[in-house]
């Protein structure tokens, strides 16, 4: 069963209080959202395995650690997921970077894929899927099963806010993926947006609507 982590550090919720807030504008947000990506790539990569290395510093040689095991690679679900890509890569440089496009039919609210580009290695992996939204699940249960599809075996889910439902569906869809998230907020309203979430998160990130 996917397990659920809520990132409680003090400066992820400060940080997410400002995002939430209506009248955070599109370049306060933008810079707040990529700062509050980068802390949440630093707790998520907690327990990346290390192996024993050696370094000749100016003054002597010693025994340090490196990161070993696998490669790591993100996987931003397009639009709003771009708004994580740099906090993500600015800690984590030697990651690959994939883009899923999928957009949440208004009627439906079934995800509509129109794009996708993936590292082709994608299986040798850590893949690390990033959308701010995790609400009905429909876009990032679309996006892991893409992933899978093309090989990928070691999946985690980071999201900013997350609605029940949406954990409910990637729970249920897949069982392996563990789901990081800054707030888990109480339900969905009429349209399918969380409440209070912070609103539309591609409209806010780049200034549309
Ligand atoms: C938003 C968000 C997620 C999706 C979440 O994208 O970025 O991808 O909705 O909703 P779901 O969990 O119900 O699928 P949207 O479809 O609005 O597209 P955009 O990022 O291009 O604005
Ligand atoms: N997509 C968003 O951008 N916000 C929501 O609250 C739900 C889906």
């Amino acid at each position: 069963m996917a397990k659920v982590f809520i990132m409680d550090h003090p400066l992820i919720q400060h940080k997410l209080s400002f995002i939430r807030s209506k009248s955070t504008g599109a370049k306060e947000f933008r810079e707040l959202v990529e700062e509050v990506a980068m802390l949440m790539a630093y707790e998520v990569t907690r327990d990346l395995p290390l192996a024993e290395a050696e370094v000749e510093t100016p003054v002597a040689v010693t025994k340090t650690k490196v990161l070993a095991g696998k490669k790591l690679g993100v996987v931003a679900i397009l639009r709003a997921g771009l708004g994580m890509i740099n906090g993500f890569v600015k800690l984590i440089p030697a990651a690959k970077v994939g883009h899923v496009g999928l957009y949440r039919d208004p009627e439906t609210l079934e995800p509509v894929e129109y794009y996708c580009k993936l590292p082709q290695d994608v299986a040798e992996r850590e893949m690390i899927v990033i959308d701010p939204m995790l609400a009905t699940g429909g876009s990032a249960s679309a996006a892991l099963t893409l992933l899978k599809k093309k090989g990928a075996r070691n999946l985690k889910l980071v999201v900013l806010i997350a609605a029940p439902e949406g954990v409910a569906r990637v729970e249920k869809d897949h069982p392996d993926v563990n789901i990081f998230t800054a707030a888990l907020d109480p339900r969905l309203n009429e349209h399918a947006y969380i409440v209070p979430g912070l609103g539309d998160a591609g409209d806010r990130l780049f200034g549309t609507k």
